[in-house]
């Protein structure tokens, strides 16, 4: 299979582009950034765009001829730039990508979207999520410009299939940790009260299988996937920490996977396409120099 990767500078799909080289299938980067040392070369081709000029993304699509586009391109988070900015970086190359792959008759796309599309995690008026954990049937009500963005992307894969023959995956990461992240995670683990997203996190060598597994499974229409962990980020029973941290609050608990898993469930994407995250922070905090060369 021959597969594009957009962000692929990026630590998601630095990660993505070895999982699909180990799997065997040709693979070709793009980023707004210059390419650093290991995505070039022999190993991968690389070509830069910038994803909100559509000259400059179908330009790239048109050279690489995927099967599959993986687009991870992106600002990833709420904290550095300002809303605008974020909103129309993420929404016209989200737009943009759906419109290549239209336009050139690419087979299969998948979406890196986000674990906030629902909105709680980071929601300007704060509130709480109907049930937990969570899965794909919950309603997503964002607030500010980056959950918006997610969420809007997977409206845009809604009508990217509707319109036309191709498939599409929208798969929501939890907090994705890299190898070098887990010496970050301290804080997080000491922090007391309420969690952001619900003590869940995603390790990015299990997403990067889940990416792999997304685009090489066929699958009909447009599905969206929770990917996270089994386990929380604190090893504690997740009936304890919803009561200690939300007490009267705390919304009704649905089937919990295990005692101590995290605020996500990744029971539909086990089922769809057979994903077995397998990583913890328990194995990672004693590796946490071994990065494999990512940033
Ligand atoms: N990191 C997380 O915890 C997390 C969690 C949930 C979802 N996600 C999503 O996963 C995707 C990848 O995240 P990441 O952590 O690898 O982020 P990253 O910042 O490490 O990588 C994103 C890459 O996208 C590139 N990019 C941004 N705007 C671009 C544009 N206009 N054109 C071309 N390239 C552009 C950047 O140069 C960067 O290399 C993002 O869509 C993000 O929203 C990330």
């Amino acid at each position: 299979m021959r597969v594009l990767i957009t962000g692929a500078r990026g630590k998601v799909g630095s990660f993505a582009a070895e999982a699909f080289r180990a799997a065997g299938h040709r693979v070709v980067l793009s980023d707004i950034a210059p390419a650093r040392y290991g995505l070039t070369g022999e190993r991968f081709r690389y070509l830069r765009a910038d994803l909100t000029d559509y000259g400059q993304t179908i330009g790239v699509v048109m050279a690489a001829k995927p099967d599959v586009i993986v687009h991870a391109a992106g600002i990833p988070d709420s904290s550095h730039d300002p809303g605008p900015t974020i909103f129309a970086n993420n929404s016209l190359a989200n737009f943009h990508v759906a419109e290549a792959v239209a336009q050139t008759g690419v087979g299969r796309l998948v979406y890196l979207s986000s674990e906030t599309a629902l909105g709680f995690v980071t929601a300007l008026r704060p509130f709480l999520p109907d049930y937990l954990p969570v899965d794909e049937e919950h309603a997503r009500r964002p607030q500010e410009a980056y959950a918006l963005s997610k969420s809007l992307g997977e409206d845009i894969c809604d009508s990217l299939v509707r319109r036309c023959d191709a498939t599409a995956v929208s798969i929501r990461p939890s907090l994705v940790l890299a190898p070098a992240d887990y010496a970050l995670i301290g804080g997080l683990q000491r922090a007391t009260g309420r969690s952001f997203n619900h003590w869940s996190y995603v390790d990015v060598e299990d997403l990067a299988d889940l990416i792999v597994l997304a685009a090489t499974t066929p699958t009909p229409g447009h599905e969206v996937v929770y990917a996270a962990q089994p386990d929380n980020l604190l090893g504690a029973s997740f009936r304890q920490l919803v009561a200690d941290a939300l007490g009267d609050d705390a919304p009704p608990l649905r089937d919990l996977e295990r005692e101590d898993c995290g605020g996500i469930s990744i029971a539909k994407a086990r089922r769809l396409f057979g994903w077995n995250p397998t990583r913890s922070w328990r194995d990672r905090t004693n590796a946490t120099n071994d990065n494999g060369g990512h940033q």
